[in-house]
């Protein structure tokens, strides 16, 4: 293994006994190039692209309680080319990080403390937050997207050198609204990126689109009754579909400058179906239009399409969006016990506006990733995470085949936790399932981390490659695949 040591940033953190700050959240703080990395197996030659995750990675002792979502952004990056690799990682050096590196010391509130301890005035649909950059990552006109759960602003990345561009440059307007939500999507046909942000302020949410050269190309709102909490969007050929769901701040306390996560049984789902600027000018003229479902929460969608005149939808509906004890701050709220996510279909019928839902699996299964190339289209396959019990880790990956309702799944072993895991299309693709799934694992028994690699087609047999990585890694949040071809950077190739 050959290791440049890039840069070691100095934390401030004093390392107790926060579950999430330890063991497997152990922060890192070494930025490294490594390449002749030691493999278990053999690298797919058919595998040409990127593997990205995010990391909240706390730098700072915080200025309050410490929340999972508040750490910094480090993005960990797998390249594969022709049967080799390199491994890299990188915080995202966002506008709050470079502040508080100049300022050494916290500067931010977290999700969990009053916004009023904030010393800047921050960022987030709730104010006063650290814009890490640290949920959630996406390649999208050749270049690294990453983005904050709360809305923030978008940093690019070159894909395969993690060296930061900056802030996309989108407008005034968008950073007025408080930036992006993180999930945006890629659409596989035209490359727009798909967007939605959201703030406490009147029309409450927006709805945008960037073309495949990274200009705003249309920005509309979609007004809501009040502050929101929506996390992720789907899309269609002709659609794109915002939430409204009924857990978010009580508006009786945002007054106070309270800001209580409650969950409102007795209000419906609500999805906007916003057309997309393709769309015909018959569906535009529809404008957006709004459907009703029963009340409860998706934190990640998995796919969706048109299917005559109906929208179909496949995400995660939550049996218990709010768990019966309230949130806490030691992990235990978490895990898929608290909100019993299972894989779920709602129907929006456009000609009647009626919606039919049906539960497809009980399982509790979370942070599902499919064959993107398949994204508003029908698709057979997905490859969701089962959970570590009562936790924010996961113990293996779980292959659904959505025609058959059958199952195959993956488990990683005691004491080892992987990532959110994308399936990896070859790059000569010749069915959905035609690739791999990959995924880091943090193995707290080796004190090693690793790059694993499943044949997308038979996960149950276990990797055809482990790639251990030169440190052991933090357990992370949201990830990507991108082939090569969806990189714009020179692709240097592997030496
Ligand atoms: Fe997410």
């Amino acid at each position: 293994m050959h290791i440049d040591l890039v840069n070691t940033v100095q934390p401030t953190l004093v390392h107790g006994q926060h579950p999430f700050m330890t063991g497997p959240f152990t922060p890192n703080y070494q930025e490294v190039n490594a390449t002749d990395l030691e493999v278990i197996g053999e690298i797919p030659k058919r595998l040409n692209g990127v593997y990205l995750r995010n990391t909240q990675n706390p730098v700072h002792q915080p200025l309050g309680t410490y929340h999972p979502f508040d750490g910094d952004g480090m993005l960990h990056l797998m390249s594969f080319e022709k049967g080799r690799c390199e491994y890299r990682n990188r915080f995202t050096r966002t506008k709050a990080f470079l502040e508080e590196q100049a300022a050494g010391h916290a500067l931010y509130a977290g999700l969990i403390d009053k916004p009023s301890i904030s010393q800047r005035p921050g960022w987030g649909a709730r104010g006063g937050l650290r814009d890490s950059a640290a949920t959630d990552v996406i390649v999208h006109a050749g270049k690294a997207l990453a983005t904050f759960y709360q809305c923030g602003e978008p940093y690019r990345l070159d894909a395969r050198t993690l060296e930061l561009e900056g802030v996309a440059d989108w407008g005034a307007q968008i950073m007025a609204d408080g930036g992006i939500s993180a999930h945006p999507k890629v659409c596989p046909r035209t490359g727009d990126l798909l967007f939605f942000n959201y703030s406490k302020h009147a029309p409450f949410m927006h709805y945008g689109e960037v073309d495949s050269k990274n200009r705003l190309v249309h920005y509309v709102p979609v007004p809501l009754p009040g502050p929101r909490l929506p996390h992720d969007m789907m899309f269609t050929e002709n659609y794109s579909v915002l939430d409204d769901f009924p857990l978010h701040w009580d508006e009786s306390l945002l007054g106070e400058g309270k800001h209580k996560l409650s969950y409102f049984p007795n209000q419906p789902s609500r999805f906007a179906v916003v057309p997309r600027r393709h769309a015909s000018k018959a569906i535009q003229d529809q404008g957006i239009r709004w459907f009703e479902a029963t009340p409860t929460y998706v934190l990640h969608w998995l796919n969706a399409w048109e299917e005559g005149d109906e929208i179909v939808m496949h995400g995660y509906h939550q049996k218990t969006p709010m768990p019966p004890k309230g949130y806490d701050n030691k992990g235990n709220t978490l895990g898929p016990e608290r909100y019993g996510p299972t894989i779920y279909e709602w129907r929006l019928n456009l000609r009647t506006g009626h919606t039919h839902e049906r539960r497809l699996d009980e399982r509790y299964m979370e942070f599902g990733m499919i064959n993107a190339n398949y994204w508003s289209h029908p698709y057979r396959y997905s490859y969701n995470m089962i959970a570590h019990p009562n936790s924010f880790l996961f113990d293996g990956i779980l292959r659904y085949d959505h025609t058959s309702g059958q199952s195959q799944q993956y488990m990683f072993g005691e004491g080892r936790f992987g990532s959110e895991s994308p399936m990896a299309p070859c790059h000569d693709s010749q069915a959905e399932d035609d690739g791999y799934v990959v995924s880091f694992i943090t193995d707290m028994n080796t004190n090693r981390s690793e790059c694993m690699v499943l044949d997308a087609r038979c996960i149950e047999a276990g990797p055809v490659a482990r790639i251990l990585l030169p440190h052991r890694i933090s357990s992370g949040t949201h990830s990507c695949w991108a082939d090569a071809r969806e990189i714009s950077t020179n692709w240097p190739g592997l030496t």
